[in-house]
């Protein structure tokens, strides 16, 4: 049986320096040798920027802002992660090998679009997905409220190391010691390709603040058409409120052995600015300065309050 006590028994593994979940990298040959299509959209994000939140809105999408068949499955089946490979989970039997549930999911289904979370992303990427010249979706998120977000995260979910104290996780998370590595290589890398590849890159803050509007981006990117009624429905219907409410996409059928919402909800609060309710001054002036260094040269504009 999986207990709480798990979480604090987890070895991270690395993969060229970034640290990712054992699961995933026993599995890293195979996610590597994956074998992306021309067509395929690969959904790109570091972890905690809106993930999910992304996933539905393609989704709906998809299917035209069909709310029911967007109702077919779970988020993470219906849009499975490339390298999501766990130890087996107690509500997902009927899975050999579920550490390869990812892997197997997307051999068996035809997903709209696929998700990965690879940091330095030229050298942790399936090479296929740039040699096919694939579509990529990214959404960044401001690096102060990643930070808040994963640290509660990392909290609830038994299958992340335990945080320590918020002091202890803002070291471990400005050294990149966290899963998937450093937030600015991972913003960096992508901000970078955005010239060279097929890529839409998209801010958070920016889905929060005009969703109508950057979900037509999105609509257009993927190829599609929809209504302005449709895509009043996709705005409301993915909403932070909605989706806290969806059991499609609020993990509320994960186990509380791996996710223990009581500590922190996984629809936590949706919202731009939350870190002001976790810095000190005094760590805000030294991760300013941090943020100055590592991301010298790099011109991202990140809107930290709305
Ligand atoms: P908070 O912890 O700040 O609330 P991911 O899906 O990549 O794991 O990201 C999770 C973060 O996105 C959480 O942030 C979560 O609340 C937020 N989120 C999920 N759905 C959202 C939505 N529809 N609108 C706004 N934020 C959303």
């Amino acid at each position: 049986a999986l207990t709480s006590e798990l979480g604090k028994q987890i070895k991270l593994k690395e993969v060229e320096g970034t640290l990712l979940q054992p699961a995933t990298v026993d599995n890293w040959s195979q996610i590597q040798s994956f074998e992306a299509k021309p067509d395929d959209l690969l959904i790109c994000t570091y972890p905690k920027a809106g993930t999910t939140w992304i996933q539905e809105i393609v989704d709906m999408i998809e299917q035209n802002g069909d709310l029911e068949k967007c109702q077919r499955a779970i988020i993470q089946h219906r849009h499975p992660f490339i390298e999501w490979a766990r130890p087996p989970q107690p509500s997902e039997t009927g899975f050999h090998h579920v550490a390869q549930v990812g892997l197997k999911l997307l051999s068996s289904s035809n997903p709209p679009a696929l998700t990965s979370q690879s940091a330095k992303i030229t050298d942790l990427l399936p090479p296929s997905f740039w040699e096919n010249n694939c579509k990529f979706l990214y959404v960044a998120r401001n690096a102060k409220d990643c930070m808040v977000s994963y640290y509660h995260f990392q909290r609830m979910n038994h299958m992340l190391p335990d945080p320590g104290t918020w002091e202890e996780y803002f070291e471990t998370f400005i050294n990149g010691k966290v899963v998937w590595g450093s937030w600015f290589d991972h913003v960096k890398g992508w901000w970078k390709m955005k010239d060279r590849y097929h890529i839409l890159f998209l801010f958070y803050e920016d889905i929060k603040r005009d969703p109508k509007h950057e979900i037509r981006k999105v609509m257009q990117f993927m190829g599609k058409n929809l209504d302005e009624t449709v895509l009043d429905k996709i705005v409301q219907e993915t909403s932070f409120e909605k989706m806290k409410e969806n059991p499609m996409t609020n993990r509320s059928t994960v186990s509380k052995s791996i996710m223990d919402q009581s500590i922190s909800s996984f629809m936590r609060k949706g919202t731009v600015g939350d870190w002001k309710n976790h810095f000190t001054v005094a760590q805000n002036e030294r991760f300013d300065e941090i943020y100055r260094k590592k991301m010298e040269g790099t011109f991202i504009n990140f809107c930290m309050e709305l």
